[in-house]
């Protein structure tokens, strides 16, 4: 079975096309490289001791995922490719609406022309705005606070309105949590350019000296010890509800939507002590101001997965913060550490 992965050098791709080649499917990779290198999909060759094609392509030029289907029938396809720093969302939204809009409305058109109508979609907990109550069901109310997200809930919507008019369609919709870690062997990891915006990357930078301190964002939440509650799910754990996700997406058309969460909350001071603890390190920090736009906590109700996918999250927040540090250890400047950046 032949699966077109979009975004595939990317942080969580990578680490999908990984497990995908490990159960034997083909892979196709399309990506243009705008947050990612291809030194990433020659790790992911490296560890497995399989290929993949791949094609340095933009969604937003539609020939060319054209010519990607031409060269390969593909059975299915996991969209990962798109924009994804919510700050930078605010501030350039026409570029974000077009990059993750426009990217994927030609990729659904190529997929109908080409009548492959199998896609998963990278989701995120975000479309749950400000939940109301905790733990996440699949069911609550969805709103929008950036670009960003608005752009997930406007994708999301768009492929539910393509089912309602082609009952052919097979469209699965993941709401991600908040991924972290990195592969155990430490060849591929969250390799984010510039500063990092998100807290674990964050945190390991600091703890190699690459940052000097940690900002805490907010140390009066209405939460146990006032920081920030999430739910953390290791990369490798998330990337295999994808492959959970695929037999049930080829077997029975329709829309589907699953959290992929532990359903377990943490704190950034807990996030904190543990990759201390994983690092051998000390991670200086400050409690600073709330970060606009941030909410108290968020964790998912991952048990419809479980129950409909078999699928659920094991590995511990140990396991989370070791794998990131052997990551980080072992690639100090990420992938540019070790080979030129291409
Ligand atoms: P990433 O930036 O590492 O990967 C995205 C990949 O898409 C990159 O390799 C990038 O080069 C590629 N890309 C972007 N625009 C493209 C275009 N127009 N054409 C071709 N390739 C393009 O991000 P990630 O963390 O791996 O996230 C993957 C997906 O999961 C994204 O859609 C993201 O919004 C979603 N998601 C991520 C998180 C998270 O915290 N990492 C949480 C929820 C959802
Ligand atoms: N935090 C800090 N300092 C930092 C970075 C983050 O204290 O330098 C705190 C935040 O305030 C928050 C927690 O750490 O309490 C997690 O923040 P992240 O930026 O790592 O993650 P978010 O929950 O804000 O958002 C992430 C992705 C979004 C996605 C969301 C839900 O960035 O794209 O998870 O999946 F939508």
């Amino acid at each position: 079975m032949k699966i077109l992965v979009t975004g595939g050098a990317g942080y969580i791709g990578s680490h999908t096309c990984l497990e995908l080649l490990k159960e034997n499917y083909d892979v196709v990779v399309l990506d243009n490289f705008s947050n990612s290198c291809k030194e990433s999909l020659n790790r992911v060759q490296n560890i497995t001791g399989k290929t993949l094609s791949f094609y340095e392509a933009d969604l937003l030029e539609r020939p060319s995922i054209h010519q990607v289907f031409k060269d390969h029938t593909i059975d299915a396809v996991i969209h990962f490719a798109g924009l994804k720093a919510v700050g930078e969302s605010v501030t350039i939204p026409l570029k974000y609406y077009h990059n993750n809009l426009t990217g994927t409305f030609n990729l659904l058109s190529v997929m109908d022309e080409f009548n492959v109508k199998n896609i998963v979609f990278s989701s995120s907990a975000t479309v749950y705005g400000n939940p109301a109550t905790l733990p996440i069901t699949e069911d609550f109310p969805l709103s929008a606070t950036n670009p960003y997200g608005r752009s997930k809930l406007v994708i999301e919507e768009i492929l539910q309105d393509l089912y309602k008019s082609d009952k052919d369609w097979s469209i699965a919709l993941l709401r991600y949590f908040n991924p972290v870690g990195a592969h155990e062997s430490g060849e591929i990891g969250e390799d984010p350019q510039g500063m990092p915006n998100n807290l674990m990357p964050y945190i390991s930078q600091v703890a190699t000296g690459r940052l000097p301190r940690l900002s805490i964002f907010g140390g009066d939440y209405d939460t146990p010890d006032g920081t920030g509650v999430r739910d953390y799910i290791h990369v490798t754990d998330l990337a295999l509800g994808h492959i959970h996700t695929l037999p049930k997406l080829i077997s029975k058309t329709g829309v589907v939507i699953y959290n992929l969460g532990t359903g377990n909350g943490f704190s950034v001071l807990e996030m904190v002590k543990s990759f201390e603890r994983a690092s051998d390190r000390q991670i200086a920090y400050k409690i600073t101001e709330r970060r606009p736009g941030d909410i108290a906590a968020c964790f998912a109700d991952p048990s419809k997965a479980k129950k409909e996918l078999g699928w659920e999250a094991t590995k511990s927040l140990e396991n989370m913060c070791q794998d990131t540090w052997n990551w980080q250890a072992k690639n100090p400047m990420g992938y540019r550490t070790h080979s030129k950046k291409e």
